[in-house]
């Protein structure tokens, strides 16, 4: 078979993944690659400064762009495939905001763009998607994808408070030094809106939907919520409604024992609800080779022209608010929560509500879910 010529955009820690895992392919070779200043790396490498050594180069079939951020990637994206080059990339941000417009560019160029990599890092989530489930009518996607949450959440259970487990987070890798794009809920709503296009044919911009992420969250919540049974997770989910969408991502309590709460670092966990059944899939959803395992079998997946999914004619629909189950619980222990509906379930100061109270202070509450 001929050998297929990579150019590869950023060399950081999913880069050197996919270098890396490369490194073990005969008849894969990296041709160029894109870094901002040579010196940090080692003078073996093929590097380059200058992105017209890859978007101009005859020679490179493939591009593979793990630099992150929405420009100049996403100029640099529809150039590659402007010059006829095949697109790999892992940027969630870029293909959240311009998924339709690329794919449609790729079928215009005869090329093709796949990102697995860009929602669970190693997780194959797209091609159960798009292949495994595809005579399936898929009615909800649910999961938890973002590892930065969960490393902070687990430590705060254990006692830590916000900004103490935030930097160990930094310290130890698992958040960049700008965190707020996971804390706040936008890598996670990011993710969903990706694989809500693909399950549901409906783009999601992000911002419309109901999105609350983790930095209200305090400790002395978690711990109590340990005591009562419940630990939290900050999941994401998108649902089929008979003329809309519904779309949340935020703090979600679950009973202890959930497969939520035992994802503590970068595993993630994506449940797809289909007419067959739930489709649990679950790993490493971030890292550099597991992130490049994703990237690598996109490669695979061009170079051996598995044909790409059937174009996607994308439709409008609205979003909706879910409906879920809401636990309230007060700040101070002692205090007497207000409303006590005979229906509902309540214990030593919380309850749970079918719906939102309307925010009152003293009072605290995250989404619940029973299952
Ligand atoms: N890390 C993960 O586990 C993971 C998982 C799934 C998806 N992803 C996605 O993969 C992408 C890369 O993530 P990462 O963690 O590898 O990030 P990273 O470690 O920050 O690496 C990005 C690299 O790209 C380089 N770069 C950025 N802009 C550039 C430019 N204009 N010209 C040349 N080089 C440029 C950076 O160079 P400098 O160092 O000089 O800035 C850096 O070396 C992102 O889209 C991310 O969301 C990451």
């Amino acid at each position: 078979m001929k050998t297929t010529h990579i150019g590869l955009l950023g060399l950081g820690t999913v880069g050197k993944g996919v270098a890396e895992a490369l490194s073990h392919q005969h008849s894969v070779v990296i041709e160029k690659i894109l870094v901002r200043c040579t010196d940090r790396y080692h003078a073996d490498l093929p590097l380059t400064t200058d992105v017209r050594d890859i978007l101009e180069n005859p020679e490179i079939d493939i591009v593979v762009e793990v630099m992150g951020g929405i420009e100049p990637a996403h100029t640099y994206l529809v150039a590659a495939l402007e010059q006829g080059k095949s697109v790999v990339t892992a940027n969630k941000e870029v293909i959240a905001r311009f998924g339709p417009e690329l794919m449609t560019l790729a079928r215009q160029t005869h090329t093709t763009l796949l990102f697995e990599a860009s929602v669970g890092g190693g997780l194959p989530i797209l091609d159960a998607l798009t292949w495994h489930l595809r005579t399936m009518p898929i009615h909800a996607i649910e999961g938890v994808v973002n590892g930065t949450t969960n490393f902070i959440l687990h430590q705060m259970e254990q006692g830590m408070n916000f900004s103490e487990a935030l930097k160990r987070a930094q310290n130890l890798g698992f958040a960049e030094q700008d965190p707020s794009a996971d804390i706040d809920g936008w890598d996670s709503a990011r993710k969903l809106a990706i694989l809500s296009g693909l399950a549901f044919h409906t783009w999601i911009h992000p911002d419309q939907g109901q999105v609350t992420g983790i930095s209200h969250v305090r400790s002395s919540h978690l711990q109590r919520l340990t005591r009562m049974g419940f630990g939290m997770r900050l999941v994401g989910r998108v649902e089929r409604h008979p003329t809309s969408l519904g779309f949340v991502v935020a703090p979600t309590v679950y009973p202890l024992g959930h497969r939520y709460l035992t994802l503590t670092g970068s595993q993630n966990a994506v449940g797809i609800v289909s007419d067959a059944g739930t489709t649990w899939i679950e790993g490493p959803g971030a890292g550099g080779l597991a992130t490049a395992t994703s990237i690598v079998s996109d490669i695979q997946r061009i170079r051996f022209m598995i044909p790409d999914r059937e174009p996607i004619r994308f439709e409008n629909r609205r979003l909706d608010h879910i409906d879920d189950a809401y636990l309230v619980f007060a700040e101070d222990p002692n205090q007497i929560l207000p409303i006590i509906p005979e229906t509902l379930k309540s214990g030593p100061g919380f309850l749970i509500l079918p719906f939102p109270l309307p925010p009152e202070e003293g009072l605290v509450q995250y989404r619940y879910r029973a299952k």
